[in-house]
């Protein structure tokens, strides 16, 4: 069996040797900006749904028994207040990008990437068996470059980005990626971690008011 001891020296030696340990001081690191994790009206929709008898855990995966009520009004609420056809929620974000990277991204389709996209999206895209092309950080020429590459018929080009970057706090071009988008025949995912309730005229996120075909 190996050792594992070597490779924590030498992330300890790094600096990267990482523990948990309980939140103290002031939060300057969280991504509960809004403060909805404490928030009074979501406690209460909290206590009064599990008064009202909601199941705890899913029971089974929504394909089974799994789905309910709450989720479709949920997933339709959702879809009206971002001005889209249909919207799926998922635990949480890790499980959305892994979920979505390996299950639309096809083998033969590419996926074009910032180089500052989430490590969820860097993880499904390591499980997806596309081709892969890393982009400098908003780098529209490149993104372009690299659309302007033919794939085989019947594939897919995607562009992946975040719309505000969680390690530099930056805002990528969506506008002028949406009109590559168009351009070259892909279809770009915007990872909205940073934007929703933050960004955009109405806080929807910086793809408010970009309802179109080729943005997920
Ligand atoms: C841009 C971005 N996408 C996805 C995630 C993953 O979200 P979650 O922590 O809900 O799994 C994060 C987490 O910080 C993120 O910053």
């Amino acid at each position: 069996m190996k050792n594992f001891t070597p490779d924590l020296d030498r992330l300890k030696a790094m600096g990267r040797y990482r523990s948990v340990g309980l939140p103290a001081g002031v939060d300057f690191s969280s991504n509960d900006y809004l403060g909805l994790s404490t928030h009074p009206a979501l406690r209460q929709a909290a206590i009064e749904a599990l008064q009202g008898g909601i199941e705890i855990g899913a029971t089974a995966s929504r394909f089974l028994r799994g789905h309910r009520q709450a989720h479709e009004e949920l997933e339709s609420f959702a879809a009206a207040y971002y001005g889209c056809l249909r919207t799926l929620f998922f635990p949480n974000g890790f499980q959305a990008n892994y979920a979505l990277i390996t299950t639309l991204i096809g083998r033969y389709d590419v996926a074009i990437f910032d180089a500052l996209c989430h490590a969820s999206m860097r993880d499904g895209l390591h499980a997806a068996q596309c081709m892969k092309v890393k982009i400098s950080h908003n780098n529209l020429e490149a993104f372009e470059d690299a659309l302007k590459k033919p794939i085989a018929t019947g594939c897919n080009k995607w562009i992946l980005v975040e719309s505000i970057y969680s390690m530099d706090g930056d805002i990528a071009p969506v506008r002028e990626l949406l009109m590559l988008a168009e351009k070259y025949d892909a279809i770009l995912v915007v990872d909205e971690a940073h934007g929703t309730g933050v960004s955009g005229a109405t806080g929807r996120g910086e793809t408010e008011g970009f309802a179109h075909n080729r943005l997920i």
